[in-house]
């Protein structure tokens, strides 16, 4: 392009400027004139470009794609996006859970799956991580427990003792933590992961019958992970190698793709089951509910804007078409509540006016105005109306999900079941899943983990934690951590923990 071609600069309202290089003053050694309204734009659109990031998972990146259906699940749903042979465009979005916009990429923690199917029917939108469970069962610890991964009130900085202070009083918090100290605690990359829905959510079919399900996306890449040496080695290199990654595979050529698995269970089974399918601090064995595929997930395009269409971007659980829905869970229940909320406050009411969270569908709502409404409403503005509005269609519908429920208001996570607790499945990861070499990096990473800040009587806690999912890694976790403070500093060792030695004879 010649200098001539080049388009004129011009302010915000499109008018021309007289220069991109000086303000307006009175003579050359004067002061600078207030109807100089370009550099007042420039100087004041400045301090705003910065939006509050996400409270969790603000470091992310992403990319568009397309899931298109391979294969026959319309006896399960009926929503369009998974009959067979549907394409839809699709936006995923990368995340770590508790770094700041510009933390590394390769930090020990769980890595957000959030997909938004812009299906004719609305947008689906599955906000999951690289993890098959999750910390908790129960919302009301949701906060505490991210608080407890970020940074503390007095100093700023982030404490393994915070951490693991909580994961210690909360043991439901097992088996999420038995996985991420484990290989798939640290993603090679965004392209080396699956993705999960994580929850229970239902499917529904065209005659109305209903079915408990689980979204299991699996790379087509192959599973690839860092060591904790090589993810620390590359956090001081590149902070954001993950994001780098995913956009140069796609700008060349190199599309990752995810093939969709589900898990189906028939919507009696769960009221029988031997545990409760609701409760996200576990998975469904897959002897149990084998999965089932369904299609595959192409990411082909990178973004062109990160602000407009990946920072602005606003997943939300509740974003469920019909033919699926909800379930009892109740961390999933809550989600429905917090991301939306989380969008206002992030982005403003008519957050879904952005173009990257709109739908490619029509929208015929009755919600009018508030700040930065773009698209134009026209009367009537209520319902019911005798002027030709929308009028809600059930046949259209599912609500969401719906099932039977009653009872008396309590404050209790489910009624515990033969095999509901804490510990057993993270038990069976590391016993069943793990080989010895997976078993031994285990050990390392938790006591490396352990040994950077954790103090008495936090860490006598954290050794019996790790007996009850399984008593030789336990032993090994303790054994690790006090040779390594012996090494250190011997009498400082014997002073924190006097019971040590007495532990050490019995070791
Ligand atoms: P299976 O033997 O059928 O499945 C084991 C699962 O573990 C596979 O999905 C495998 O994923 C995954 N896996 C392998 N290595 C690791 C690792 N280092 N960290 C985390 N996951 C890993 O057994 P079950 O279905 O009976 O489940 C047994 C245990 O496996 C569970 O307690 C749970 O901890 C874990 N798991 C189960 C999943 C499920 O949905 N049932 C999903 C993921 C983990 P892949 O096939 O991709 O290699
Ligand atoms: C982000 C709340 C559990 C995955 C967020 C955000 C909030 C939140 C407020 C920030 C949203 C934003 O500003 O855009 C909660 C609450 C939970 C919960 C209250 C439990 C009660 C979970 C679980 C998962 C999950 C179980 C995964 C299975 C994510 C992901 C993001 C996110 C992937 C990033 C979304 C994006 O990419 O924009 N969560 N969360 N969260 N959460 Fe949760």
């Amino acid at each position: 392009m010649t200098a001539t071609e080049r388009p004129a600069t011009t302010t915000d309202a499109g008018i021309p400027v007289a220069s991109d290089q000086h303000s307006l003053s009175l003579g050359p050694d004067g002061p600078l004139l207030l109807q100089d309204h370009y550099l007042l734009e420039q100087m004041a659109n400045f301090n705003r470009e910065r939006i509050v990031e996400r409270q969790p998972h603000a470091k992310g990146g992403g990319a568009f794609g397309h899931f298109e259906v391979t294969q026959d699940v319309s006896a399960f749903t009926r929503a369009a996006v998974f009959q067979p042979g549907v394409k839809t465009e699709a936006l995923i979005r990368f995340s770590t859970v508790a770094g700041e916009r510009g933390s590394p990429d390769t930090w020990r923690d769980p890595r957000g799956f959030s997909l938004k199917l812009y299906t004719e029917e609305g947008n689906l939108d599955l906000v999951g991580n690289n993890t098959p469970v999750f910390f908790l069962r129960d919302p009301m610890k949701f906060q505490h427990f991210i608080r407890s991964q970020k940074r503390r009130a007095s100093n700023n900085l982030r404490d393994h003792d915070m951490q693991w202070d909580f994961w210690t009083l909360v043991p439901e918090s097992a088996h999420q933590v038995t996985w991420l100290m484990g290989d798939r605690g640290i993603p090679r990359t965004w392209r080396h992961m699956n993705g999960y829905g994580s929850h229970t959510y239902m499917w529904i079919n065209a005659e109305g019958v209903k079915y408990w399900v689980k979204y299991h996306f699996k790379t087509d890449q192959g599973i690839e992970c860092f060591t904790q040496d090589e993810a620390d080695q590359m956090a001081a290199v590149d902070t954001d190698y993950h994001q780098r990654d995913l956009w140069e595979h796609i700008e060349a050529g190199e599309f990752p793709s995810w093939t969709l698995h589900m898990q189906i269970m028939p919507f009696e089974d769960a009221k029988t089951y031997r545990f409760n399918p609701f409760d996200l601090t576990k998975v469904w064995p897959h002897s149990d509910y084998p999965l089932q595929e369904v299609g595959r997930l192409t990411l082909n395009r990178n973004a062109t804007d990160y602000h407009s269409q990946i920072e602005q971007a606003a997943f939300e659980p509740n974003n469920a078409v019909p033919g699926t829905g909800l379930s009892p869970d109740k961390m999933l229940l809550a989600r429905g509540f917090s991301y939306a909320d989380a969008h206002r406050a992030r982005l403003g009411v008519n957050y879904k006016q952005i173009p990257v969270n709109a739908p490619k569908s029509p929208v015929h709502s009755y919600s009018k105005d508030g700040a930065m409404r773009i698209t134009p409403v026209s009367d009537p503005v209520y319902a019911p109306n005798s002027y030709g509005g929308p009028q809600a269609d059930p046949s259209r519908t599912d609500d969401g999900g719906t099932w039977h429920a009653d009872g008396e208001m309590v404050r209790t996570a489910y009624t515990l079941r033969a095999e509901d607790d804490d510990w057993g499945q993270a038990g069976t990861l590391v016993r069943e899943v793990f080989d010895d070499a997976q078993r031994d990096r285990l050990v390392d990473n938790v006591v490396g983990h352990l040994l950077n800040g954790v103090k008495e009587p936090i860490l006598l806690r954290a050794f019996d934690y790790w007996r009850n999912v399984d008593k030789n890694i336990g032993d090994r976790i303790e054994q690790g951590v006090r040779a390594k403070q012996d090494e250190k500093d011997p009498k400082a060792a014997e002073q924190a923990n006097p019971a040590r030695s007495s532990m050490q004879a019995k070791a």
